[in-house]
């Protein structure tokens, strides 16, 4: 069935081997598997310095003909995708490939009768609902740009991406259910495009009845347009031809400055990458069941619930609620009512869920699960563990996969029932993938059971190609810090046997939940605060989330209750960035420990946070030593 699947350790290395020995033969092998309206007149063209990186150069396709038309000869009734509703009651929704073909169509259809064209960027901003996946699919069908937006982020959030991106249309909804929560994700649009010139059109999707104000020429109904098109008779949509290097989207990340960048893949690489890597971690065959827990609104749901799964003509559930409502028993009810194969998940997730004990794995029969995967974090063992035992029932493998949104897919994993797990390590670099772990002098440290600043030597299909409107960003961001590198942003171990562990960033970017936080952009967000003269972010462990935001804070004293500042500081990042960078901490401090040339000291306020005051290394470049004493004491537990 997929012809480039890895069976054997053996056939593993072999093909590692060869993906690296000759790139362009293996990645030729494996894109003829695909569907092209051309092919390529040149597999891989490269140079890390512009940098300017062309895979399957003068190709021509179309990935939704790839995720849709090519499953309809002969599983056309095959399951495509697999919706669970956030309530238990509400009945779940089939789509087959023939029916998402169509509905991707006739929704590609109201894109188009809306004046959407190829090129232009679209902001998708939508709870997780079937159509959120149309929605997605339909923009790629007509060659416009998605850019989706986590259902999470705040009017002043979007408002940035919009801009960034001069979006011309917006696809919504009138809310989203999550948990016990309804979030009016309407009314956020309406906040965000206060001011905003270049949006045309927002479409909004029919889903929790919440009130919406639609504004006279500028929104319309989802439903309503559908109607309109269906009267017009035919609901086909020709796939418009794309150019293997054509941007198929956005999607913005943090980094460590202040404000996100638009992270871009473009389309013949990336979905060679996602299908590839899909069908090699997971060992997918066909008719199983595949159960990505993330949000589409991330990358890991646009490469692990919508494109890889589908491109490899998978079954895909979407899951529109959380793992603990109406309890924490969520998950596991799913894997019995759907017979989940495939378990694809986050440690934040697993921990949370080990806190409420056993008794919600009780009674439900996990006995369909073959594999299971983590991703967003380093897994600690003790989540490894009980992953394991309970879930996987101790004869499920774990697939601890390393990636990041600029990676477009899985990069170091081991492969289920290929090569072998070693709890909290990665393990193995993919085929075609070039780790190297690089010094602070810019060398590269090579040996084993050493550990350095995580670099990748060569292409791969599915890497970033730019930051969108900003290429030198790109170029500083990830191509800058090592010659003729990728640079991942993480600290890395390799061990004896040549396994990497990632050990955490390396750079002022948190990982709180497995989502990505700029400590630049909450210290933004708490300065907008009329009462913050200044601020500090860092992280510290967390048990569930992994990693906790601490802020350190100067606070004008002229502004009455600072307990009440707090929460107003609290407000303040929701309205700014969203309720994910909501600090769990916030000390007052007097100053901020600062060099002689005004550099905040990080290193001793992380290493306070961390409660690790023992031993806070050379203070004597401060300007004000005592100041570390003060903030000593006052620290928040
Ligand atoms: C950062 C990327 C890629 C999907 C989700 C996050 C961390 C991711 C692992 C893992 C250790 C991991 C890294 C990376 N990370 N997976 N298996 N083990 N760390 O995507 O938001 O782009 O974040 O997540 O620090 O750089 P992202």
């Amino acid at each position: 069935m997929y012809p480039f699947q890895i069976k054997t350790k053996e056939a593993y290395h072999k093909s590692y081997q060869q993906s690296i020995e000759d790139p362009e033969t293996f990645w030729a092998s494996v894109a003829n598997h695909f569907q092209w309206k051309k092919k390529w007149d040149k597999v891989l063209e490269w140079n890390f310095n512009e940098p300017n990186v062309k895979w399957f150069s003068g190709a021509k396709l179309n990935i939704t003909e790839n995720c849709l038309d090519r499953h309809l000869e002969k599983n056309a009734n095959t399951p495509a995708i697999l919706w669970e509703s956030n309530d238990p009651e509400e009945h779940h929704r089939v789509l087959t490939y023939k029916e998402l073909h169509f509905k991707v169509m006739q929704f590609a259809n109201v894109l188009k009768s809306n004046g959407v064209k190829k090129g232009d960027r679209i902001c998708i901003y939508m709870g997780m609902i079937p159509e959120l996946a149309i929605a997605t699919l339909a923009c790629a069908r007509i060659g416009a740009i998605h850019s989706v937006i986590f259902g999470g982020f705040s009017a002043q959030a979007i408002a940035d991406r919009l801009q960034d991106a001069s979006a011309e249309f917006i696809i919504t909804c009138d809310g989203a259910f999550r948990g016990a929560k309804d979030i009016p994700l309407k009314s956020v649009i309406d906040d965000a495009l206060v001011g905003n010139k270049t949006v045309k059109r927002v479409i909004v999707c029919t889903r929790t009845r919440t009130p919406v104000s639609m504004i006279k020429g500028r929104d319309v109904w989802w439903e309503d347009e559908i109607k309109k098109v269906e009267t017009l008779g035919n609901p086909d949509c020709p796939a418009e031809i794309m150019d293997a290097e054509d941007i198929l989207f956005i999607l913005y990340t943090s980094g460590s400055t202040g404000k996100p960048k638009g992270v871009v893949h473009s389309t013949a690489g990336y979905m060679v990458w996602t299908n590839y890597t899909f069908v090699n971690v997971f060992q997918y065959q066909p008719a199983q069941v595949h159960f990505c827990t993330a949000d589409i609104g991330w990358i890991t749901g646009h490469s692990y619930i919508v494109y890889g799964p589908l491109s490899a003509g998978a079954t895909t559930l979407m899951f529109e609620g959380i793992p603990t409502w109406p309890d924490a028993g969520r998950f596991w009810e799913i894997v019995d009512k759907y017979k989940v194969d495939i378990l694809y998940t986050a440690p934040t997730a697993i921990r949370s869920l080990m806190g409420f004990g056993l008794d919600y794995i009780k009674g439900k029969d996990l006995s369909s699960l073959k594999v299971l995967g983590s991703v967003g974090e380093p897994i600690n063992e003790e989540a490894w563990n009980w992953f394991h035992k309970n879930i996987g029932k101790g004869k499920c493998p774990i697939v601890d996969t390393w990636w990041q949104t600029e990676t477009g897919g899985i990069m170091i994993s081991n492969m289920a029932n290929v090569t072998p797990a070693k709890p909290s390590f990665a393990t193995l670099p993919l085929p075609g993938i070039q780790p190297c772990l690089m010094d602070e002098n810019g060398k590269e440290i090579e040996g084993k059971n050493v550990s350095g600043n995580l670099c990748i030597k060569a292409p791969w299909p599915g890497m970033i190609r730019t930051t969108y409107g900003d290429h030198d960003r790109c170029k500083q961001t990830y191509f800058s810090a090592y010659e003729n590198k990728y640079f991942t942003g993480d600290g890395c171990l390799r061990d004896a046997e040549g396994n990497y562990r990632i050990t955490g960033r390396v750079d002022d970017v948190l990982n709180v939940s497995g989502h990505r936080i700029g400590t630049a952009e909450v210290e933004n967000a708490i300065n907008m605060h009329a009462g913050v003269i200044e601020s500090a972010v860092v992280g510290y462990p967390h048990d569930i989330k992994g990693q906790g935001i601490y802020a350190y804070v100067i606070h004008d004293g002229s502004h009455g209750d600072p307990n009440l500042t707090k929460q107003d500081i609290l407000q303040t990042v929701s309205r700014i960035i969203g309720p994910i960078a909501k600090p769990d901490k916030i000390q007052f401090v007097p100053g901020l420990p600062k060099t002689r040339s005004g550099k905040i000291m990080r290193r001793i306020l992380r290493k306070i946070a961390e409660g690790d005051t023992g031993n806070l290394g050379d203070t004597s470049t401060l300007l004000d030593p005592s100041l570390v004493d003060v903030i000593k004491d006052g620290k928040i537990n």
